[in-house]
């Protein structure tokens, strides 16, 4: 398991949180995309695996949980910090679940978006780990 914790300032003008490119983060940014509105706690995405790409998970309000899988062992995280971040490595099965109706969720990726990196069956993932 991979985490990050960004730079936290909090002060009497609210909190702020920082991370840069090959620091707390530890690849070069590309693309960043985030997740909001998921009113059913029944909702379950992600359910994939990247061939190459890495990203880092944020939680940036609410709560939800983070479910991996590298094909030895399966493990979860609750997220619902914004300082806390779980960096995803390549090859890892995930899925993202139990999201609070006030969940933010931002991750930020190493590369642009490409369909042709995913892995979304898991019997392929199988095989390739
Ligand atoms: P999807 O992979 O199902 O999201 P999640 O992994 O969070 O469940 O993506 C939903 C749609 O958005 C799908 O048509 C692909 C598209 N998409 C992009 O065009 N660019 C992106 O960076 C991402 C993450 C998704």
């Amino acid at each position: 398991m991979w985490n990050t914790k960004l730079i936290f300032k909090k002060d009497g003008r609210g909190n702020l949180y920082v991370g840069e490119a090959r620091k707390q983060i530890p690849f070069a940014i590309k693309r960043f995309y985030i997740i909001s509105n998921v009113v059913s706690p029944k909702v379950v995405r992600g359910m994939h695996a990247h061939k190459k790409l890495e990203q880092a998970i944020f939680c940036l309000n609410g709560s939800f949980e983070l479910s991996m899988d590298d094909g030895r062992k399966k493990w979860s995280i609750f997220m619902n910090n914004p300082a806390k971040g779980v960096l995803l490595r390549k090859k890892v099965w995930h899925s993202m679940s139990k999201f609070s109706k006030d969940c933010v969720t931002l991750v930020v990726a190493s590369d642009y978006y490409n369909e042709d990196d995913y892995i979304r069956n898991y019997d392929e993932f199988s095989k390739l780990i």
